[in-house]
């Protein structure tokens, strides 16, 4: 396609005003992220993470509270290395439907192996193997090496991988920016001064 510089949509759904949107981040958090869910967006806690590096890649949250957002990784990784040199990240979430994105910024931290466990046995087999079978972002012959790591993988429980597990992202800012027409898109960001959450606008 050669006009994509084109394509521009016009973001009418709806706006987020200081009166409507919530003091504290994790409740207003907490509403989008349930909005996206009930509007039926697939994977809608899909999100990029941004290590220092720098380099990106999509991650799944797989919890949420105002002690931070996890998410779940081989510790041997890209990522995860280069969270070991310097554990500021930025994590962020497009829910192209509803016009919205949010911005995160804070640190991340390995989570307690008690956490992780619980919830590496609740996923399907499948995944305990691949996550076991895998040396994530290491390079490999070919996808036959793979295939035959999995077939040697015997039957019963998988044990949880030494290189496995989760980050908390500890939060010190927040932006929610919601589409208006015009390119007048209402950008609300709060961040951690002295232990409290302040509220400003900033210019789209
Ligand atoms: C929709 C989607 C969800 C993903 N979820 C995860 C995840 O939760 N954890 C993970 O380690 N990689 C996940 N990945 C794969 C990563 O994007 C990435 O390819 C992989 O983690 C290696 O990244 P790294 O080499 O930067 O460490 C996901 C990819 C996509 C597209």
């Amino acid at each position: 396609m050669d006009n994509f510089a084109l394509l521009r949509e016009s973001y009418t759904r709806g706006g987020l005003l200081e009166d409507a949107a919530s003091s504290d981040p994790w409740v207003q958090f907490e509403s989008w992220f349930q909005e996206a869910v009930s509007a039926g967006l697939r994977e809608p806690n899909a999100m990029t993470l941004a290590t220092a590096t720098p380099n990106a890649r999509i991650v799944l949250m797989k919890g949420y509270s105002p002690d931070g957002v996890v998410f779940y990784t081989n510790y041997e990784s890209a990522k995860g290395r280069e969270i070991e040199a310097n554990p500021c990240v930025a994590l962020l979430f497009f829910w192209r439907e509803l016009e919205r994105q949010v911005r995160i910024r804070g640190t991340a931290a390995r989570i307690s192996r008690e956490e992780t466990l619980a919830y590496f046995r609740s996923r399907p087999p499948g995944s305990q193997m691949g996550a076991a079978i895998s040396p994530q972002s290491q390079v490999i012959p070919d996808r036959a090496w793979l295939e035959s790591r999995l077939a040697s993988m015997g039957e019963g429980e998988v044990a949880l991988p030494e290189n496995w597990g989760g980050f908390r992202v500890r939060v010190s800012e927040f932006e929610f920016w919601q589409g208006r027409p015009c390119r007048l898109h209402d950008r609300l960001r709060y961040r951690l001064a002295a232990g409290a959450w302040v509220r400003e606008r900033l210019a789209p």
